[in-house]
């Protein structure tokens, strides 16, 4: 990621853990986590836990409580919290039980294969960072009434209405938001009016900590979705107001793509690592498929014995990701519009394969590594903003989820009327046919553009069971990176009999086959073994902060939720319903 976007990236992530009943200290312990035998909500908003948390005590479960926090983090998490994006939810029930819900965005009907390439044949970036024509059809009311529908216990009105509230009667800003609303009103908002509007001051200062942000029209808006359902944003006034502002600004959303909608549930992605039960996304994301390719080629070799930070483990961990990444290039995209070989990439005999193949002193070459599919090269970008909450209630239902705008602010463009930002998720589909280089580039078939179609995702929500009883839930932000991140998090519990604290705390390395680079967090691990890696044939490089994951490790014996917050990002900050 580049140093704009992990400046970004870093302005809001107020960490928050919202226990249910441990009294006036809601604050992590002495160990760094927050322990409640009542429930939990982790997210990146204060204010959006502390909705979530309200919801629990008021009876309802994890998914009640989820779909709360979301439409909260849709006011006060604007980055990345949203209605006018999309993502996933995984969601394991108290008796085993496990589904996902898909509500990634779709392509609009008239999008086309090759609408991001100019005249020469080059990707123009700029049409999928900002703009009319960046945003996919927004997913995440439909997925969140989906998730509710099927698994709610609270009426819909109860779990809405709390970021109703928020967008009309305002909330004070705290520095990191004032600071990152500022900018983006002062910068990339500009030239939309509407955008302006909605999230710049009234009198054009700069925002300051302790201002109230009032969101009017989302406040409306949420208003109509928590008393008229879903389908006022999708064949309601709302979804007049989304097809005629881009009718008006040369977009190609239009009343038929949201009428067409549909949230998917979706049956989960499961892997076995070390005794434990994996539960996560299958296409269209790419996350679940890719962990547990990594986690069952690394259960080949004996890692605890070669130990967590060694060269030889890091190595191995490396070349797992490279085949991971290679395949999620090679093969991934929608479901509904392309046959993958998932059972294949996630068995144990597959990964038996090219565990062999591993050398176990030297670096694969990742161009020789897929071959067939690398074409001549031009320059790939990565974006950064998504958020991941996961909750617990006190049955030990779990709900992880992570959803997106895509880049921080999405499209930056705001629905006349309406108040919410749309993504630009369009930049996730593979841009120009034929094009996979070593910059990162992928233009495989799999994930390129067509009408209806939902675009690939790394995200990967995450539950982890033990003997049948829930152990874990975790997931990431951070683009390409998140697989890795939910990976490692989910290795370090099961594999190393980390806590939650010191699973999320552990630095982080990653490598996406290419650019063939593995990435370590900064001063994650001593010069010695980066001279080792290197002298294996790998090229390593340091990097900023990795992901934010906010992770909960349940101990099912004793009914007892640990909450770790991702400290990269944050502050952490607890607070009692
Ligand atoms: O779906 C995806 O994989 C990306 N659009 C997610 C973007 C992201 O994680 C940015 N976050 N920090």
């Amino acid at each position: 990621m580049s140093m704009h976007l992990r400046a970004r990236c870093a302005f809001a992530v107020v960490m928050t853990i919202a226990p249910l009943s441990i009294g006036a200290q809601a604050t992590a312990d002495s160990t760094g986590m927050v322990v409640s035998r009542n429930g939990l909500v982790i997210s990146s908003s204060s204010i959006a836990s502390d909705v979530g948390a309200s919801i629990l005590r008021k009876g309802g479960n994890a998914v009640d409580a989820a779909v709360a926090t979301a439409f909260a983090l849709a006011v006060t998490y604007p980055g990345a919290g949203n209605i006018g994006g999309g993502g996933f939810m995984v969601i394991r029930l108290k008796n085993g039980t496990a589904t996902t819900i898909d509500y990634r965005e779709r392509a609009p009907l008239a999008s086309t294969r090759t609408m991001y390439l100019d005249s020469t044949g080059h990707i123009n970036r700029s049409l999928t960072a900002t703009g009319y024509l960046a945003p996919g059809v927004p997913g995440t009311v439909r997925g969140l009434a989906l998730a509710h529908r099927r698994f709610g216990k609270l009426p819909w009105r109860d779990v809405v209405l709390p970021a109703a509230q928020l967008a009309s009667r305002g909330f004070a800003l705290d520095s990191g938001l004032a600071r990152s609303l500022a900018r983006e009103v002062a910068q990339a908002m500009k030239s939309y009016p509407a955008s302006v509007a909605a999230y710049g001051k009234r009198d054009g200062s700069a925002w300051q900590a302790g201002d109230t942000l009032v969101l009017a029209d989302l406040g409306r808006t949420l208003n109509a979705i928590a008393t008229r359902g879903a389908d006022v944003f999708y064949t309601g006034w709302i979804a007049d107001s989304i097809a005629a502002d881009m009718h008006r600004n040369g977009g190609l959303i239009t009343k038929k793509d949201l009428a067409a909608y549909r949230a998917r549930e979706r049956a989960p992605i499961r892997g076995r690592y070390n005794g434990y039960d994996i539960v996560t996304m299958p296409p269209p994301s790419s996350g679940g498929v890719a962990m547990v390719e990594m986690l069952n080629i690394l259960s080949h070799f004996d890692l605890e014995k070669q130990g967590r930070w060694s060269p030889e483990t890091l190595h191995l961990m490396i070349e797992a990701m490279r085949r991971a990444y290679v395949d999620r290039a090679r093969y991934l995209g929608d479901p509904d519009f392309v046959k993958m070989p998932l059972t294949r990439l996630t068995s144990s005999s597959y990964a038996a394969t090219l565990a062999s193949q591993i050398d176990r002193t030297h670096a694969t070459s990742s161009i020789e590594l897929g071959k067939d599919i690398v074409t001549p090269s031009s320059v790939a970008t990565e974006s950064d903003e998504t958020t991941q909450f996961s909750i617990v209630d006190k049955d030990g239902n779990a709900v992880s989820n992570t959803f997106t705008l895509e880049g921080g602010y999405g499209s930056h463009v705001v629905v006349r009327g309406a108040g919410f930002l749309l993504n630009n998720e369009m930049g996730d589909f593979n841009k120009k046919p034929g094009d996979t280089n070593a910059q990162g580039d992928i233009g495989t078939p799999a994930n390129l553009i067509d009408p209806g179609k939902r675009m690939l995702s790394s995200m990967t929500p995450t539950i982890v069971a033990r003997n049948g009883r829930l152990f874990m839930v975790t997931g990431s932000p951070g683009g390409r990176t998140i697989i890795n991140t939910v990976m490692e998090v989910v290795l370090n519990a099961t594999g190393f009999g980390m806590n939650a604290r010191e699973a999320v705390d552990a630095p982080r390395l990653h490598h996406q086959w290419l650019p063939d680079v593995a990435t370590f967090e900064r001063d994650a691990v001593a010069d010695s073994t980066v001279s080792r890696l290197r002298a294996m044939g790998h090229t390593v490089e340091q990097r900023g902060r990795q992901g934010d994951a906010h992770t909960i490790i349940f101990d099912a014996k004793t009914k007892t939720a640990y909450g770790a917050n991702d400290r990269r990002s944050s502050d952490s900050k607890a607070a009692r319903p």
